[in-house]
């Protein structure tokens, strides 16, 4: 926490932790510091607790779990368990916003479908008739059909195609996954399987394992990820380009103030209409506040910022409790993942409430407002969204002055790009292919990922966009570790000073920043479908392409198949934090050097942001001359 406090680079967040320390406020950098040391069978992979038999863990002296597991089975095993919660986590996002699709398709929404021209493409690319025998396929019906399509490949059982991938993939990319056998059945169908599999005396060869690791992947990726994002946009809209105000500052200690955290858009967009009624905001200054205010925490926030403006953002998920640090939230609404338990430690030191939405991911100590497409109850959300807003007012004059400590840093950032907006700004992918063609701009990254207290937190981010920048490589970034970028000015025209002279000739008077953000962590499916777009526009596939994943800070199941699934795209994930596969030589080859010839991608791990960035131009660098740019 001591080195947290000295290197991290926000200084709203250095002033944030001095001023919790003093008073006594535990947080996760605490908590962690409490882990140390951290158990060395974990950071290798080798213990299972799969069966009663165990617990079992590997070392020189028992190199067999009991069943006779050894460590290259079981470090397979418990990646591969971490995986499938990550297809599971995404797609259960995914599930909500595909059964709200097809309940405003079907009229028992209350929103209209707002993302006509996706709904239009999108049946397009599914070869869903859009003209129909007569002429008059409503755009209800064409989404109806879109989420039947997106929830059949959620949770298909009999064998098929898996039809959004067979729609949107490469067909380079699809043709190499069925010579190697891995083309998934559906999300639910790769989880159930992964389960199966990594139980007790069930698959007990690594390779294998691994195998259905990339199946895995597949699914996360053009189900969980893919599937979810088509979701989102039919039903929500596209992003719109914007400028926002971002960090500490950004919160108004005059206002009624709403922090969003979470996953899904469909509770957050409800809250963002319902602050805007005339009801709630006349109640709010009647009770002395300016007005009603909202703030993005981790990734509802983001694409709530991104559709509707005015969710300012605040801070990724690990730096949650840091923003109810603040005492002047009068209301924190949280859906699921990412809202990490430690929050509720630190909102019970204030008047703030916390209300939970769903039921999968509920808080002692929160209200709980259970509202979901299982509860039948998704034409409730704008009536449930005004009540939250509503106890958001209402718990304003609880707010205690002398509790409110606000850090003053605030910055604006722009916001909202997408492949769409990109493209219409360059006048087609062609022109903006032609900078990486001349070699104005030498690669693009996607810097994504979560953040994690085993490196300074969003230090690591920090500094590997500060290498690319300067060797002219374009940054993309989206979720929690977009925070860092926004916060620290990244996100700003201005920012283009700290890009190398090819990068800054390319995006010259476009008034453009050097870092593009796309959103929340779904919305890798825009960094991917842009690689794709200038992939397509110079005519090669995508693993001889210099585009990258990084995510430096990773720590979660989602984060995972993120790598996974861009590495399945033939591009190469950088990491600096360590996957636990260290106690399994096979397993780490397999990740670090066998999947070049499988995939064309590498997992590549260097503990030292700045070698990492290296790294990163080194590589692309090479794609280039490969590809005799
Ligand atoms: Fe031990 Fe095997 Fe049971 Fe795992 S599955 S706990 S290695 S006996
Ligand atoms: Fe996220």
């Amino acid at each position: 926490k001591q080195q947290v406090m000295e290197q991290t680079p926000d200084p709203a967040v250095r002033a944030m932790l001095a001023h919790l320390e003093a008073q006594g406020v535990e947080t996760l950098f605490d908590r962690f510091d409490a882990q140390k040391p951290q158990c060395g069978y974990g950071l290798a992979g080798t213990c299972c607790r799969h069966c009663n038999m165990g617990p079992c863990r590997i070392t020189e002296k028992s190199p067999r779990g009991v069943c006779g597991a050894d460590a290259d089975v079981i470090v397979a095993r418990n990646l591969l368990r971490w995986m499938a919660a990550g297809v599971s986590a995404h797609g259960a996002r995914g599930r909500e916003v595909m059964l709200a699709l097809k309940a405003a398709a079907e009229g028992r929404f209350s929103r209209p479908i707002a993302g006509v021209e996706k709904v239009r493409a999108v049946a397009r690319s599914f070869g869903i008739d859009d003209k129909g025998e007569e002429g008059n396929v409503t755009l209800e019906q064409l989404a109806g059909r879109i989420a039947d399509r997106l929830l059949e490949d959620l949770s298909r059982t009999v064998p098929g195609p898996h039809g959004t991938l067979a729609a949107m993939a490469p067909p380079e990319r699809i043709e190499r996954w069925r010579e190697l056998g891995i083309l998934p059945i559906s999300a639910y169908h790769e989880v159930f399987e992964a389960l199966h599999r990594t139980g007790t005396g069930t698959d007990g060869d690594w390779r294998n394992l691994m195998t259905h690791l990339l199946r895995c992947g597949l699914a996360f990726a053009w189900s969980s990820v893919v599937g979810s994002a088509i979701a989102m946009d039919s039903l929500y809209g596209p992003p719109v380009r914007q400028r926002i105000a971002a960090n500490f500052g950004a919160l108004k200690a005059e206002s009624v103030n709403i922090a969003i955290h979470g996953h899904s858009p469909v509770m957050a967009s409800a809250i963002v209409q319902a602050a805007e009624s005339p009801e709630l905001v006349a109640r709010a200054r009647a009770l002395g506040a300016d007005g009603i205010r909202l703030y993005g925490i981790c990734c509802s926030g983001l694409s709530s910022m991104y559709r509707y403006g005015a969710v300012h953002p605040l801070s990724n998920a690990v730096g949650a409790e840091l923003i109810l640090g603040t005492g002047a939230l009068d209301l924190w609404v949280a859906d699921m993942q990412d809202v990490l338990p430690g929050i509720m430690n630190v909102a019970e030191c204030f008047h703030t409430i916390v209300v939970t939405t769903s039921d999968s991911c509920r808080l002692p100590g929160a209200v709980h407002i259970a509202f979901a497409a299982d509860h039948g109850n998704l034409d409730q959300a704008d009536e449930m969204a005004h009540r939250i807003v509503a106890m958001a007012v209402e718990n304003f004059p609880r707010r205690q002055a002398a509790n409110v400590f606000i850090p003053e840093t605030s910055i604006d950032a722009e916001i909202g790009f997408s492949v769409e907006n990109i493209l219409a700004d360059f006048g087609g992918a062609a022109a903006l292919a032609e900078h990486l063609q001349t070699g104005r701009i030498r690669g693009i990254v996607n810097l994504v990922g979560c953040n994690n207290p085993k490196v300074v937190y969003e230090k690591a981010i920090k500094d590997v966009a500060d290498v690319l920048l300067s060797k002219d490589i374009l940054v993309l970034t989206n979720g929690c570790a977009s925070f860092p970028l926004l916060k620290l000015g990244y996100c700003l025209p201005e920012a283009l000073e700290k890009a190398g002279p090819g990068l800054q000739a390319a995006l010259a008077g476009k008034g453009l920043p050097p870092v593009w953000h796309m959103g929340e962590c779904l919305d890798n499916a825009r960094a991917s479908g842009l690689f794709r777009a200038l992939a397509d526009a110079l005519g090669r596939p995508l693993p001889q392409m210099p585009f990258a994943f990084a995510s430096p800070e990773w720590s979660n199941e989602k984060g995972l198949g993120a790598a996974l699934s861009f590495r399945l795209m033939g591009l190469n994930s950088y990491h600096c934090v360590p996957a636990p596969v260290f106690g399994s030589d096979k397993v780490r080859r397999f990740l670090e050097e066998e999947t070049e010839a499988l995939l064309g991608s590498v997992m590549v791990v260097v503990a030292d942001p700045g070698q990492l960035g290296e790294r990163i131009a080194t590589d692309l660098e090479e794609r280039r001359n490969q590809l005799g740019l």
